[in-house]
């Protein structure tokens, strides 16, 4: 039997929904929510994916300050314009697109960003809260995964969930996520990686798989239990074509898995909107 899908549009719509009269009582409180954007350089995808989200911003009535530093811009300039929307009143939340220019140190500006406008969840402070289990923005891919599971009320709680990468931006807080004390959550979670050549006696006996590789069709149905859950959140680009971890014929095995295109990337937006929306409420609070 085919596996059912789990596309992630109507997750993103649920989450924007109930995010909607969250940001009318911000606005009716006279607090405009900001998201501000900061782009390095002149990739084309990366000023695409700016773009999406400043649409969604001023969807959402959002203001959604940007500055767009050139190709050869400095570490200092990049640095500058983190402070630049630290200070800022009318932003409550920062993106800084990644990737940057060779030049530039991703993981320095990070920490020049005031923790609690990083949109990404990403700043060491946010993973310390997020191990710690205390509030904040939490990173969006890895929430947006939980979400997933949720709106299709795939049983967490008490399940065996392997995750096939340790990575900073996906398999390690997700980690940290699944594995807290929640309804949608207080899983037993097993992580592996290249460290764990015997890997797939891990994913065969887990209730829940989630790809988070980074390597085109790593997963592969013998790797997996019949009626498993698989979240596909790996992908490589190879110019606009996008490859997934999770080949295509784990469809044939598994009872519910996200489709190869249109998976985790829509509530990875949804969950960094709710980030800047819950930015804004704390700091009008
Ligand atoms: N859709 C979205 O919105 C979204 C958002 C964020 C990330 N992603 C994607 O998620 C993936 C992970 O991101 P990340 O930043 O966390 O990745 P990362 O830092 O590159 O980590 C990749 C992980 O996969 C493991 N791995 C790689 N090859 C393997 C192999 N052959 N066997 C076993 N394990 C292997 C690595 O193991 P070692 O640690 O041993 O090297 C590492 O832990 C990427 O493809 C990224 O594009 C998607």
């Amino acid at each position: 039997m085919a596996a059912r899908m789990m596309p992630g549009r109507p997750v993103a719509d649920a989450v924007f929904a109930d995010l909607a009269p969250r940001i009318t009582s911000l606005v009716g409180a006279g607090h405009r929510p900001g998201l501000g954007t900061i782009l390095v350089g002149d990739d084309s995808a990366s000023a695409g994916y700016i773009r999406m989200k400043q649409e969604k911003a001023s969807e959402l009535g959002f203001t959604s300050p940007h500055i767009h530093l050139g190709q050869d811009a400095t570490q200092a300039d990049l640095l500058a314009a983190v402070r630049e929307f630290n200070e800022a009143d009318d932003v409550d939340a920062v993106l800084v697109q990644h990737p940057t220019p060779p030049q530039i140190d991703f993981d320095a500006a990070l920490l020049e960003l005031d923790p609690d406008k990083d949109v990404d969840g990403l700043h060491p402070v946010n993973m310390g809260r997020l191990a710690l289990g205390m509030p904040g923005p939490v990173p969006c891919t890895p929430a947006g995964i939980e979400a997933l599971l949720a709106h299709y009320e795939i049983p967490v709680s008490g399940r065996e969930v392997c995750i096939l990468g340790r990575g900073t931006t996906l398999g390690r807080p997700l980690a940290l996520l699944l594995s807290q004390k929640r309804p949608t959550a207080n899983a037993a979670v097993t992580v592996v990686h290249t460290g764990v050549p015997n890997w797939p006696d891990y994913t065969r006996r887990a209730e829940i798989v989630i790809a988070a590789a980074g390597v085109p069709g790593i997963l592969q149905p013998e790797h997996l239990t019949p009626g498993v859950t698989v979240v596909g959140g790996g992908v490589r680009y190879e110019g606009r074509r996008l490859l997934p971890d999770v080949d295509e014929s784990c469809e044939a095995v598994a009872g519910a898995i996200t489709p190869r295109v249109g998976g985790v990337g829509p509530t990875t937006i949804a969950l960094l909107f709710r980030n800047a929306v819950e930015a804004a409420e704390r700091r009008v609070a």
